[in-house]
């Protein structure tokens, strides 16, 4: 059973019920376009029913393979960019302890392939000199750029430092089953590898092997994580008006009134990485054909004390949803303090969460009086299962409102705009038209 809620009622000073009301059938017929895969961009939606189809015996295959690093190796480096990075970082950080890179974690899970930082690598390489690491490297084209140079790197290390063998049982490769130069390396090289499907994209590949062997390599639980997916696809593609047909209606009537920012904002600093995970899905799906709701993230209350301003005082073309986590893992109490100097002993024996609870409250009233509609997505606490549900939620929600909006959900022609002039200027061989291109452009 699913256990998130969804939450609108602070947006109808801003939309009249019965307005976003009259979006729900729209948003119902998108759903059940997702469902029965006649929407746009169909040939994408290997996603839908992911969480119910993978079967035993590709996640213990997961399992085993992760045991199998975690007993080689006491750090894993998982190289990939995009869709091939963003699912496993938001739920290795939403369920990890948040001092434990400080300490003698049993096993850290790193990430490189994500940026070309030439100082980042210095100091990963560095890391790594003295470590017992292995590498997860995951592109599905198997061709892209950022991903390609980190694996160079690290698999130079590492075949220097244990040798090739050895290397060969630290590499898993995820990738096409049977096209890129990932592939073609990884059948060379005899690595171990898992495939991700034809049919699912980057951004909705959490619950393939992409997200699911770093997260299993970091010690969770994947079955429990695929089960609160599970839960939510069952519920929501048998029940009208669902939570992501709501969300999916709520946002895209907002939008329609001039709300075209949509601030994803939580209480919970281990849910930062969920935050940018929802940033691309939704950034990369529905900006596109001059249309899309723009996703910006917020981390409260650090940031009421930056972004805080804007959000009350500044342009009002924002709405605001807040993911709000009912209950924390473990209690901390504020102290009694004898001299009481800070005059916080009106809050002694009280716990953290609950001055956290009054901040989230008071921020929504807040803001609702500045005039950002707020939306609240509510979830009993952090775990692989709420985790698990929270991402299919917002999947779906995603793959509802591009179906809304008439668009393809799930390509992203734009990103080969920037990939094209990078190498071009880079004088890629296949590229000499655009490179002089380019450089007339540069030089006028
Ligand atoms: O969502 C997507 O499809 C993209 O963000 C990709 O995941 C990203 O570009 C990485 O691509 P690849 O896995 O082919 O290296």
């Amino acid at each position: 059973m699913n256990t998130i809620k969804f939450e609108s009622d602070k947006i109808y000073g801003f939309v009249e019920k019965e307005c976003v009301a009259g979006y729900l059938p729209k948003a119902n017929a998108a759903m059940e376009q997702v469902k029965n895969g006649t929407c746009k961009g169909n040939d994408f939606l290997g996603w839908v029913n992911l969480p119910s189809s993978i079967t035993e015996e590709t996640l213990n295959d997961i399992v085993e393979t992760a045991n199998n690093l975690r007993a080689r190796t006491n750090v894993v480096v998982v190289i990939g960019i995009g869709g091939s990075y963003l699912g496993a970082k938001a739920v290795i950080e939403a369920l990890s302890n948040s001092f434990a890179y400080y300490d003698n974690a049993p096993m850290k899970v790193l990430f490189a392939g994500h940026n070309i930082g030439e100082d980042y690598y210095h100091e990963l390489v560095s890391y790594l000199a003295d470590k017992e690491f292995g590498i997860c490297v995951i592109s599905k084209s198997g061709t892209t750029t950022e991903p390609a140079i980190g694996f160079r790197l690290l698999k130079e290390l590492l075949e220097a430092k244990v040798g090739k063998e050895e290397a060969g049982k630290r590499i898993v490769a995820i990738t096409d089953e049977s096209k890129g130069a990932l592939r073609t390396l990884a059948n060379n090289e005899g690595y171990k590898t898992f495939v991700i499907p034809d049919n699912v994209g980057g951004r909705f590949s959490v619950l393939t092997p992409v997200g699911l062997l770093p997260i299993a390599i970091a010690g969770f639980d994947i079955k429990a994580f695929v089960k609160g997916a599970k839960d939510m696809e069952e519920y929501c593609l048998n029940t009208p008006d669902n939570i992501a047909v709501q969300y999916a209606a709520c946002r895209n009537a907002l939008n329609d009134k001039g709300y075209g920012v949509e601030v994803l904002a939580n209480f919970n600093h281990k849910l930062h990485y969920v935050t940018e995970w929802w940033k691309q899905l939704y950034g990369e799906s529905e900006g596109k054909d001059g249309q899309g709701i723009f996703p910006a993230g917020c981390d409260f209350t650090t940031d009421l004390h930056s972004m805080g301003q804007y959000i009350q005082d500044g342009v009002r073309m924002l709405m605001e949803t807040v993911i709000s986590v009912e209950n924390p893992n473990y209690k901390v109490l504020i102290p009694t303090d004898t001299d009481n100097l800070d005059k916080l002993n009106f809050l002694a024996g009280k716990n953290v969460d609950y001055v956290n609870k009054m901040a989230e409250l008071g921020t929504q009233l807040a803001h609702v009086d500045g005039g950002v509609p707020n939306m609240r997505i509510v979830m009993p606490n952090i775990s692989e299962q709420t985790i698990g549900e929270l991402l299919y939620f917002f999947e779906l929600g995603c793959g509802i409102s591009g179906t809304m909006c008439d668009i393809n959900t799930f390509d992203q022609p734009g990103v080969e705009a920037y990939k094209k002039n990078m190498f071009a200027l880079l004088d890629k061989p296949g590229y000499e038209e655009e490179s002089k291109a380019i450089r007339a452009k540069l030089n006028k």
